[in-house]
Formats: C-alpha cells, sequence, structure tokens
C-alpha cells in the first residue's frame, strides 16, 4: 500500500448475493456514490459475504488494519431477522460507536419508508476508518450517504485518516474553519 493511497472498503453481506442467487446491487451503488462524491483519486476493497457475525468482524478488521481503509461502507444485514447481524459485527470491532450517524440516517431514512426503524444500522471508528452500516436497499445507500456525508471528511480528518474532498455539487462536506485545507 502507498502512503498516501486513499482505500475505501464495500462489504455486502447477504447470503444470497455471496451464493451467486442473486446479484450484487448494493456494492456497486456504493461505489458508484462515493465515486460521485469524492474528488480524491481512490482505490476501492470489496467484498460480498454471508451473514455470519465472525467474517463480518474478521472482514471488517483485515479493511481496517491490514488494507488501510479510511472509510468502510457495508450493506445489509442491518435489520430484525435472525440472519441479520451486521450492526452487532461492527459493535465487536469498533472502539468508538458515533450514535449520530445511526439517529441522523433513521431519521432521513423515515421521510422514504415507515420501515426505516427496522434497520438497526450504526456507525462508529476503528483506528483510523471510519465504518458506516447502511441497509440492504440500494435505494436506501443513497437516501443515507446523503443525510450524513458532509460529516464524514472531518471524522475522517479527526481520525488522522486522508483528507476526503467532495464534489459540493454532489455533496457539500462541512468542516470547522480551522481545518481547512489551503490551497
Ligand atoms: N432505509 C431507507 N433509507 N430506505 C429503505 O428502503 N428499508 C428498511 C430499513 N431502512 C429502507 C431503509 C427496511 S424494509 C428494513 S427491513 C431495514 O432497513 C433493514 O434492512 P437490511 O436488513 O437489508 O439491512
Amino acid at each position: 500500500m502507498q502512503k498516501d493511497e486513499i482505500k475505501i472498503g464495500f462489504v455486502t453481506v447477504s447470503d444470497r448475493a455471496s451464493r451467486g442467487e442473486y446479484e450484487d446491487l448494493g456494492g456497486p451503488a456504493m461505489q458508484a456514490w462515493i465515486d460521485q462524491a469524492l474528488t480524491n483519486d481512490w482505490t476501492p476493497v470489496a467484498q460480498v459475504i454471508e451473514d455470519e457475525q465472525e467474517l463480518i468482524e474478521s472482514t471488517l478488521k483485515k479493511m481496517a488494519d491490514e488494507q488501510g481503509c479510511c472509510l468502510i461502507l457495508t450493506t445489509g444485514g442491518t435489520g430484525p431477522a435472525k440472519r441479520d447481524v451486521t450492526p452487532e459485527a461492527t459493535a465487536a470491532v469498533c472502539d468508538k460507536i458515533l450514535d449520530g450517524f445511526a439517529e441522523q440516517m433513521r431519521a432521513v431514512s423515515l421521510q422514504y419508508v415507515p420501515t426505516a426503524i427496522l434497520s438497526r444500522q450504526i456507525a462508529g471508528t476503528r483506528g483510523a476508518c471510519l465504518i458506516i452500516n447502511l441497509p440492504g436497499k440500494p435505494s436506501a445507500i443513497g437516501e443515507c450517504l446523503e443525510a450524513v456525508f458532509p460529516a464524514v471528511p472531518y471524522c475522517v480528518d479527526l481520525i488522522e485518516g486522508p483528507y476526503l474532498q467532495t464534489d459540493e455539487a454532489f455533496v457539500k462536506a462541512f468542516r470547522p474553519k480551522h481545518a481547512l485545507k489551503k490551497g
């Protein structure tokens, strides 16, 4: 890994997509959203895995610790069904939970669907990596990211990750004045 390389992890958590029973639409939807949002050069690290807590945890740890991702987005496995364990796995690997992300994502999602409250999605940090859970429905990805992404670049600054820059026409990042890079 090059020192300044920006790596972003995309984890699709789905038994059926991992078995090839249906196409992974969530992974490409997350990547397409980030592609529009960021003006930095970045490299994706993507995986499609089953709804198994240990596997989700080891995937998140590998992406954060070994592959050097500064941001990991997961999609799927956030609901109340028996096999939905993405939030548990995320909580198990995070040092700090950022409750505001989940609060905001659910609040905004409720404007789209009343079932938004069924998502137990969380977000948190592991070292210099921010992990955000998104629901499995591809349309939920943009709905949720739009709601929280303005705070993502400054969060990544605070955990000593790379300086993320956004296309303001797509999503405007907010940083306090002292944290703005000159030039
Ligand atoms: N949030 C948004 N923005 N849009 C949606 O369509 N679907 C909800 C909820 N959150 C939804 C949403 C539904 S129906 C469920 S069951 C939960 O997310 C959990 O989805 P998951 O288990 O696929 O993660």
